[in-house]
């Protein structure tokens, strides 16, 4: 019965869904997000068991649900899944975010743009710049269609495995200027924005780079983020870098886009941002 008093005031429901996702930061993200605009939304964590993907997908749809976000190891599930993909994610071959739409499911991706939107609030240039992608799995993937279109000079893919970042390079060779290969090649080339997509960071490792692989001021991004600064961004700062920046910037950012899909509203990211390194520095 209460259902009869209750339109108007449905709340649109939310969720991210990954494996693990107990650490996730998005409902706290959505949540600041809705708060700032005015929007009634509830976002919600859902954990899902491998295998159990899509039905966890039509579950969330048929009780309403109105978009979800799309964590590790999901995101290829997701862009399998959906019925319509945009171009940035069709390319991506992953989506992260997914709006309702009636019957039909749409599939974006929102971590390149994310990306190149904390790269630009942080006054790092990619237009006309040298660029290095370190890494060629999914990471290195998602954001080559939005960087590629920032018109870089060059946009160079090292990865541990040559061959992942020659094949990366040859599938997005038609968007822009882009090559690929192993660490070795770094040797004698130098580059303004190096990019750490790898998951080396993860293990408290470092990809083998150059000493001299900066040019002056260079900016150095690790997609990565944590309380401590990872390997690479102790590296990037013992080897002159201009500019060192983690990737929390680049997680509310993605979010920023998510949000903007399903709402049609931009939040602003800076005060969520700068919430969220005082928690991870407290
Ligand atoms: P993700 O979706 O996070 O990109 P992935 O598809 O497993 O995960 O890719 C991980 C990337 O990190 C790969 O580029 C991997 O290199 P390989 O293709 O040679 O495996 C890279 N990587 C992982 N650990 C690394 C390390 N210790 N040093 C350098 N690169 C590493």
């Amino acid at each position: 019965m209460s259902d009869l008093f209750d339109f108007g005031n449905r709340v649109d429901d939310y969720a991210v869904m990954g494996n693990p996702i107990a650490h996730s930061k998005s409902p706290a993200i959505h949540q600041l997000f809705a708060g700032q605009t005015g929007q009634s939304i509830h976002y919600t964590a859902i954990h899902v068991d491998i295998g159990g993907f899509k039905q966890a997908v039509g579950n969330f749809v048929a009780a309403g649900g109105k978009g979800l976000n799309i964590t590790v190891p999901f995101k290829q599930e997701a862009w399998e899944l959906v019925d319509r993909r945009s171009e940035r994610a069709e390319r991506a071959g992953a989506v992260n975010t997914i709006k309702v739409e009636g019957e039909s499911l749409y599939g974006d991706n929102t971590d390149g743009v994310g990306l190149v939107n904390d790269l630009g609030n942080n006054q790092v240039e990619l237009t006309g710049k040298k660029i290095l992608l370190m890494g060629a799995g999914g990471a290195a993937h998602g954001v080559l269609i939005p960087l590629l279109k920032q018109q870089p000079q060059l946009l160079f893919i090292a990865n541990r495995t040559p061959d992942r970042a020659k094949d990366l390079a040859d599938d997005f060779a038609d968007a822009g200027n882009i090559q690929g290969g192993g660490y070795d090649a770094l040797e004698t080339q130098q580059f303004d924005v190096v990019i750490n997509a790898t998951a080396a960071s993860l293990q408290g490792e470092l990809p083998p780079l150059p000493a001299n692989l900066l040019t002056d001021s260079a900016s150095c991004y690790d997609m990565m983020y944590g309380a401590k600064p990872t390997p690479f961004m102790q590296w990037a700062k013992e080897h002159g870098a201009g500019k060192v920046l983690d990737g929390l910037g680049m997680l509310v950012e993605q979010a920023a886009e998510s949000f903007y899909i399903w709402r049609g509203v931009r939040p602003e990211t800076a005060p969520v941002i700068s919430k969220l390194r005082k928690e991870l520095n407290a």
